[in-house]
C-alpha cells in the first residue's frame, strides 16, 4: 500500500486520513460523555457506518469498498474523482436524484446527503459519509434527505431551480412513489420555516 497521507481533516465526529488508495475514517471522543459511554457508543455507530453503507453498495449504490473495521475505526476504498459540491450541472444533479432514489428504495435514509458527502468518479455519483445513516424507507426519511440536498443546493448555487428540478428529474425515473417523498418534502420545509 502507498502509504502517502494525502489530506487529513477532523470533522465534529472524525478525523479522515486520505492516503493514495484508501482513507481511514476514525470516529473521535466526545470529551462531554461519560468515557464507557461514549467507548459504546463510538463503537455501535462505528459499526452501523460500515454496516449501512456495504448494505446500500450491495443495493447497488455506488459507495467506497469497506475493507476493515475495527472499534472506532473503519478504512476503506478511496473515490478518486471531484466532490459534487464542485462539479454540479443538471446532468449530476439528476444522477444524484436516481442514487438516492435507489439508497431509498433499499430502505436507507443517508442522513446527510449535502454536496460535500458525493463524490463524481468516472462519470457517476458515488455517495460517502454515512456517519448519520439509518435503516428508514418512510416517506419522512426519505423526505428529509431530499430536503437537506435542496437545502444545499439552494445556499450555495443560483441556478437552485433548475438543479432541483434535474433532481427530481433523476428521483422520480426509479421511484415510482416520488410524488409522496416531493409533496413530503413541501410540508418539511414550511415545518422550519415556522418552529
Ligand atoms: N472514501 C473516500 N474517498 C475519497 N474521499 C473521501 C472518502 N471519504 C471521505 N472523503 C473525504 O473526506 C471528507 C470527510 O469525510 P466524511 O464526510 O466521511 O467525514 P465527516 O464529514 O467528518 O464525517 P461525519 O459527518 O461522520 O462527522 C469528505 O468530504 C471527502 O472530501
Ligand atoms: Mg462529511
Amino acid at each position: 500500500m502507498d502509504q502517502r497521507l494525502v489530506e487529513a481533516t477532523v470533522g465534529a465526529e472524525a478525523k479522515v486520513s486520505i492516503y493514495a488508495d484508501v482513507v481511514i475514517k476514525e470516529r473521535v471522543p466526545k470529551g462531554y460523555r461519560i468515557k464507557a459511554l461514549d467507548e459504546k457508543l463510538r463503537k455501535e455507530r462505528t459499526r452501523l457506518e460500515a454496516r449501512i453503507q456495504s448494505d446500500a453498495r450491495q443495493s447497488g449504490v455506488s459507495t467506497p469498498i469497506i475493507l476493515d473495521v475495527n472499534d472506532y475505526t473503519i478504512v476503506m476504498e478511496r473515490i478518486k474523482g471531484d466532490l459534487v459540491h464542485r462539479v454540479i450541472n443538471e446532468r449530476i444533479a439528476e444522477q444524484v436524484g436516481e442514487t438516492l432514489c435507489r439508497l431509498h428504495a433499499a430502505g436507507i435514509a443517508h442522513g446527510d446527503p449535502t454536496t460535500r458527502n458525493m463524490i463524481v468518479s468516472a462519470g457517476r455519483v458515488c455517495l460517502i459519509d454515512f456517519g448519520l445513516a439509518y435503516y428508514d424507507g418512510g416517506v419522512e426519511a426519505r423526505g428529509v434527505d431530499v430536503h437537506v440536498f435542496f437545502q444545499t443546493l439552494e445556499a450555495m448555487y443560483d441556478s437552485a431551480q433548475q438543479l432541483k428540478e434535474a433532481f427530481l428529474r433523476g428521483y422520480a425515473r426509479y421511484c415510482s412513489d416520488a410524488a409522496l417523498v416531493i409533496d413530503r418534502v413541501e410540508v418539511i420545509k414550511l415545518r422550519g420555516r415556522y418552529l
